[in-house]
């Protein structure tokens, strides 16, 4: 069976009540392909407000879970407080999460088996700097970042990957094709060495880095882009657009 087509809305840290209300009626109204599962991850503020509006059919996402079940943690959020809440998703391992805030390869597996393993899906992210690409180094970089997740996650059911080049993330400057294309093979070789074939077959792997209406039906077409994690545009009335761009 072919994988189906996964199209995930990043909000990052943007929107207030009466945009994440718009983008939400925005969908709601829309004419979706219906082969795409479409997930959007507004900022956790509003992750209620927007499983409240949002029609049925299409999940809400948090942008980070925290890998304890409850206690002392200050400004953390828990896999049971998501699921509660009716949020069945989380990104994790974000860029702008592991550059920023330092998250290392070992925390961001911990909260994706707390996530896994308290039955959330769990859009997994993964990307070299371009410094790293500049030095040959773009598929050892992202495999390290997945192996450290195969060691302690064995069940990849419910987890989709990202593949974001920090370098094209925000900046206009996408990967070509033939770039993202290539990493994408590269992963689902590794997944078929580290996780299974079965894994392989299965997983879906984004693209994420500076998608828009305009360069998401070629991207698309490759083989292994199974869809994308949209940041910037995902704000946008395009996003429906991106959702569309098989048809
Ligand atoms: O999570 C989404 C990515 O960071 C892509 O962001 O589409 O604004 O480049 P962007």
């Amino acid at each position: 069976m072919g994988r189906q087509f996964f199209v995930g809305g990043n909000f990052k840290m943007n929107g207030n009540i009466k945009t994440i209300r718009d983008i939400v009626h925005n969908i709601n109204q829309a004419k979706l392909d219906p082969n795409v599962e479409v997930v959007i991850a507004p900022p956790s503020l509003y992750l209620l407000l927007a499983r409240e509006h949002l029609r049925k059919g299409i999940e809400v996402a948090a942008q980070n879970v925290f890998d304890k079940p409850n206690g002392a943690f200050t400004g953390e959020i828990s896999v049971d407080q998501l699921k509660e809440s009716g949020i069945t998703w989380t990104i994790l391992g974000h860029s702008e999460r592991r550059v920023i805030l330092q998250e290392d390869d070992q925390f961001v597996a911990s909260k994706t088996k707390a996530a896994i393993d308290g039955g959330l899906g769990v859009i997994l992210c993964c990307g070299e700097s371009l410094e790293q690409r500049e030095a040959g180094k773009t598929i050892e970089v992202v495999t390290t970042q997945l192996k450290a997740v195969a060691e302690k996650v064995k069940d990849w059911s419910r987890i989709v990957v990202a593949y974001e080049p920090i370098w094209a993330i925000g900046t206009g400057k996408v990967a070509t094709t033939e770039q993202a294309q290539e990493v994408h093979a590269a992963i689902r070789e590794w997944l078929k060495k580290d996780v299974s074939p079965e894994a392989a077959e299965a997983t879906r792997i984004l693209y994420g880095g500076s998608v828009t209406e305009k360069n998401c039906s070629e991207l698309s077409k490759q083989p292994d882009i199974d869809g994308f994690l949209v940041g910037g545009a995902s704000l946008k009335p395009a996003f429906v657009d991106i959702i569309n761009c098989n048809n």
